[in-house]
């Protein structure tokens, strides 16, 4: 993509983002290229869109309760082409926070293994994401119904659904595959299910549940000193310097000038607005890093250039260039939108006519994760003002759930799942060594038996899951490799064990 097109679209995300709004819809944007490419690389290879076909099944809306009756759709998507019939194996992608689309099915890595294996394609959109969403379910009384522990539940029953539509026997053999939260999910429903998915790959997975995530921003700031990426310790100390003149200024009487500079839609008065524009203005950096390579040239290394580049003089100018380049490349103008207000009123929509799932997520996040990325800690690059407390107090806020439940509500997650010793069998876990989120994952390998794990040098978040390119590092061409032979693995021994 040329480097216009990012950034007018880089344009859309600023103008309408803050407190992590912004680092969200990179996110939704990242997901959108992808299937852009995966679209590419079907024409390229004469497939078509044909192949993937889209079902619904009811389920229902609380498992774990049989006195009540109500159900609701949940979407998924198969594809049959590759599916050596009658006991070719079964590839289960699942889906994350957010919605799921045909090319679940029809592009990735796992894709190209289910060629490889004859596998049946399946994918199941996760439920209160996408078109599974119950009628009015983003209302709180119903968001009690969103989680991962349901959310296996519906693995489970689609696994039933599946296979009496295709008339499966134990012969198939079932391997998962996710990325992200679908990635934990993948590795927790082989923890939980072992006798319904024989191996699971879990890229970029936090399995283990954290309330203050400070640790995705010390991954943040040695991915911006790495120079195997373009860091650089000149790179780090100019980002340091202009978050703490921006911050000395914003709060020193300043901000009508910071708010001019910055290009704010509104002078960030209130000192929510005030912090809402650090945490814009960090959220670039954490999306550059976790994004990294992933889609056009919003990378490391020219996130570095500008802020290293001395031909501007000092970093707080440097900051705002960045911020600029961003904003005004086309000759369009919006301002960015650091209103705390705008971010609140985002979360509390009900009808998901806003950024898709960034309510739901964060209702799990209050209910199970934590995951917020702070930076009170002294190794985090940008401003100590990006709180616990700024980002916990809209859990009572919008979903009435107290911030003093959360430690408990996460203590619980971790009980349940394992935390960072999962205990889990014939798991692999993925994972890149310039993602945040590796922090909260697993990256050494098992003793004997137990999972195994790849570290994946150079690589951002979830980037194995990708369909190959001519451009990816040696270091992500071996890993796929090496997922490649553990799938091959697993279907071997299922057949030996078959045989006994
Ligand atoms: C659901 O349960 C209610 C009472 O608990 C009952 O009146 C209703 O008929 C049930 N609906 C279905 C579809 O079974
Ligand atoms: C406020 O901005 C003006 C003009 O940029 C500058 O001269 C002054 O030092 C700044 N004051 C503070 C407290 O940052
Ligand atoms: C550094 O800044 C100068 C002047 O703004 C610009 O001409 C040059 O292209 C920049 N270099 C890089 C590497 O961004
Ligand atoms: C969220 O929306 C509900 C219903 O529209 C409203 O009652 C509530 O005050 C809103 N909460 C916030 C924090 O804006
Ligand atoms: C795990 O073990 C395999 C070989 O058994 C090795 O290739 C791989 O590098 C190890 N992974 C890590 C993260 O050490």
């Amino acid at each position: 993509m040329a480097l216009s097109q990012w950034l007018m679209i880089m344009i859309l995300f600023i103008h309408s983002s803050s407190s992590g709004r912004l680092l969200w819809k990179m996110k939704v944007h990242v997901h959108e290229v992808q299937e852009q490419r995966a679209r590419e690389h079907l024409k390229l290879h004469s497939a078509s869109m044909e192949q993937a076909f889209e079902g619904n099944m009811e389920q229902p809306l609380d498992h774990f309760n049989h006195h009540k009756n109500s159900t609701f759709t949940q979407r998924f998507f198969v594809n049959k082409v590759y599916w050596k019939c009658p006991h070719g194996p079964v590839f289960l992608y699942i889906g994350g926070e957010g919605p799921l689309t045909q090319f679940s099915v029809l592009a990735g890595h796992h894709v190209s293994m289910a060629k490889k294996h004859g596998a049946l394609l399946v994918a199941l959109e996760h439920r209160f994401y996408g078109q599974s969403i119950v009628p009015g379910g983003l209302e709180i009384q119903n968001l009690q119904y969103l989680s991962s522990q349901q959310a296996l539940a519906d693995l489970a029953a689609f696994h039933l659904h599946i296979s009496e539509k295709f008339s499966l026997t134990c012969w198939n053999i079932w391997i998962s595959f996710g990325g992200s939260y679908a990635g934990a999910l993948s590795a927790w429903f082989r923890g939980k299910f072992p006798h319904l998915v024989f191996g699971a790959v879990a890229s970029s997975a936090p399995v283990q549940a954290k309330l203050d995530f400070s640790a995705y921003n010390t991954v943040v700031g040695h991915s911006l000193l790495d120079e195997s990426v373009g860091g650089s310790d000149k790179c780090v100390e100019a980002v340091r310097e202009a978050f703490s003149v921006v911050e000395a200024a914003l709060f020193g009487g300043n901000e009508t000038q910071v708010g001019k500079d910055f290009d704010c839609c509104e002078t960030p008065k209130s000192p929510e607005d005030r912090t809402e524009l650090l945490q814009v203005l960090a959220d670039i950096f954490l999306g550059t890093v976790q994004y990294n390579e992933e889609v056009g040239p919003l990378t490391v290394a020219y996130l570095c250039d500008i802020m290293t580049n001395q031909s501007d003089e000092g970093a707080y100018r440097r900051l705002v260039k960045l911020t600029k380049i961003y904003l005004h490349t086309l000759g369009h103008t919006p301002c960015l939108d650091v209103s705390r207000g705008e971010t609140i009123s985002e979360l509390n929509r009900t009808s998901d006519s806003g950024i898709p799932g960034y309510r739901q997520w964060f209702y799990q996040t209050c209910s199970e994760f934590g995951f917020y990325q702070t930076c009170e800690d002294a190794s985090c690059p940008f401003s100590r003002r990006l709180t616990l407390q700024t980002q916990t107090q809209l859990c009572p806020l919008l979903f009435n759930i107290p911030q003093s439940t959360l430690p408990a509500n996460i203590h619980f997650t971790n009980q349940y799942y394992g935390g960072e010793e999962p205990r889990t069998q014939q798991v692999l876990y993925v994972n890149g060594d310039i993602d945040p989120w590796m922090a909260l994952s697993i990256v050494r390998n098992g003793t004997s038996d137990d999972h195994r794990a790849i570290l994946i040098h150079s690589s951002a978040h979830c980037a194995d899951m990708n369909p190959a390119t001519t451009r990816d590092r040696p270091s992500l061409t071996h890993a796929r490799q090496e997922i490649e032979r553990c799938v091959s693995v697993w279907l071997k021994r299922a057949e030996l064990e078959h045989r006994i």
